[in-house]
């Protein structure tokens, strides 16, 4: 397994994350267990920040906060000085309890509910990333009702197609996000925009998909923004001052997968905003990037223990864990890859190859197909890394078993940010009704 970030071997052979040893945050905190490499994270955000910074353009680096969004992450990303893109009310309630300030929130979404735009409108959040015309609509009326006029983002699809899994592109034409620019839907919106007096427009956003290695998919969004802003300048006389290119920069799960360090990521970015908006003799706009992946996936580390095995002669082992597509759906879901590590025998030669299946009652619920660790006994610690993005956030109870703790490492202190869940929380929203309520003997 490759170690990223604070992870290390130390002299005991066990895997060690921000200074702590994992036999002890097994022990402590139990397993499975989301750990999460602090220092990584923060350093994430600094690339980022350092990166566009070395730019000289003005910039938001907004944390894409579906990848993983619990209010500790949102004090880090604060602290950072990053912004915050939400989704839904689940996501903006997380970040205004954790104190995020408003002002650097960016609402998202195809179907933001009128409920939802209340609450943000109320929240007084920076920006809502607009999808399509009923919300533009909705989103004056209840702007209008409450006097306010509210800043604005359109989704846009720029018609380029990122290299990755299909079913996390968004970036094509055939896509439920967006206002297509070559169908002049996108046109059409900012004439309608124009018009409305609760509505103040700041430009375009367009995100092209997840988990990419190359640049050149980006450039070519660039590519046609600029085509589009610079039609609309000629034609309707309206700048825009912010482009948002979105997320997706990849990141390493497993060997073979070659993401290029943030810093090269965002210079290709900024130099290309820099050349084609001078090109056309535009006014340089503020850009607006919202990565999510690449600022927590690589720091999370999910540490389970194992229990039962099978060898099929001839076939494989199966080693089962005591979490699986309950706590990390990514492999079911998408085919995704992950390298595993005995955290309690780190230092031991591999021995055997085996796969790694979870405890769900479905086939399907493996974690790691054929990967080779020393010899595996019940007992044993099994670290998975890359967890931090998309696994807690997309966690379920499915069998309703309990979602794990998440906790924080940093400098051999360990602090947990979501506590383990508890049979109470299984049962917490069930109600009997009355007619079916056990019958209570009376002795
Ligand atoms: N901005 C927008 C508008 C997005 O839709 C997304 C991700 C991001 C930013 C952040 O993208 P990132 O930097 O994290 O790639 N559940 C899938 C990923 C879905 C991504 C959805 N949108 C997975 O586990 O791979």
């Amino acid at each position: 397994m490759y170690l990223h970030g604070t992870s290390q071997i130390n002299d005991k052979g066990h895997l060690q994350i921000g200074g702590c040893d994992t036999l002890q945050l097994a022990e402590q905190f139990g397993t499975p267990l989301y750990i999460m490499d602090e220092a990584l994270i923060r350093q994430r955000c600094r690339e980022y920040m350092e990166a566009f910074k070395a730019s000289g353009l003005k910039f938001q680096v907004a944390y894409a906060s579906k990848a993983f969004c619990v209010m500790a992450m949102c004090r880090i990303v604060e602290e950072e000085g990053l912004s915050l893109d939400v989704v839904s009310d689940g996501e903006l309630y997380t970040a205004l309890q954790a104190g995020f300030p408003p002002e650097r929130i960016h609402f998202h979404g195809n179907n933001k509910t009128p409920q939802e735009l209340a609450m943000a409108i109320d929240a007084q959040i920076g920006c809502f990333v607009v999808d399509n015309l009923v919300e533009l609509h909705m989103l004056n009326a209840i702007a209008g009702d409450k006097r306010q006029r509210v800043k604005i983002l359109f989704r846009i699809t720029p018609g380029v197609e990122a290299h990755t899994h299909e079913y996390i592109s968004t970036g094509q034409t055939d896509s439920k996000f967006g206002l297509d620019i070559d169908n002049g839907s996108a046109y059409r919106a900012v004439q309608e925009a124009v018009e409305l007096p609760h509505i103040e427009l700041l430009g375009v956003h367009s995100h092209i998909g997840s988990q990419i290695f190359e640049v050149e998919g980006f450039q070519m969004a660039v590519d046609k923004v600029i085509g589009f802003a610079a039609k609309v300048r000629d034609e309707m006389n309206v700048i825009f001052s912010v482009i948002n290119l979105g997320g997706g920069f990849g990141i390493r799960y497993v060997e073979g997968d070659t993401p290029l360090p943030v810093s090269q990521y965002v210079k290709s970015i900024t130099d290309s905003i820099k050349s084609n908006f001078a090109r056309f003799d535009y006014p340089t706009p503020e850009i607006w990037v919202e990565p999510g992946r690449s600022i927590v996936g690589d720091s999370g580390t999910t540490l389970y223990t194992v229990g039962t095995y099978k060898d099929i002669p001839g076939i494989r082992k199966y080693v089962a864990v005591d979490g699986g597509m309950t706590d990390n759906p990514r492999p079911a879901l998408y085919e995704s890859r992950y390298e595993a590590m005995l955290a309690n025998r780190a230092a031991e030669a591999d021995e055997e190859l085996v796969s790694i299946a979870g405890k769900c009652c479905e086939s399907g619920d493996m974690l790691i197909w054929d990967i080779r660790l020393p010899k595996v006994e019940t007992g044993d610690l099994l670290a998975v890394s890359c967890t931090g993005a998309y696994n807690y956030a997309m966690a379920s109870n499915y069998n309703r078993i309990r979602r794990p703790a998440v906790v924080f490492v940093k400098d051999g202190e360990a602090d947990v940010v979501v506590e383990r869940e508890t049979y109470q929380n299984i049962v917490g929203n069930d109600v009997i009704p009355a007619r079916m309520r056990p019958v209570t003997k009376t002795v």
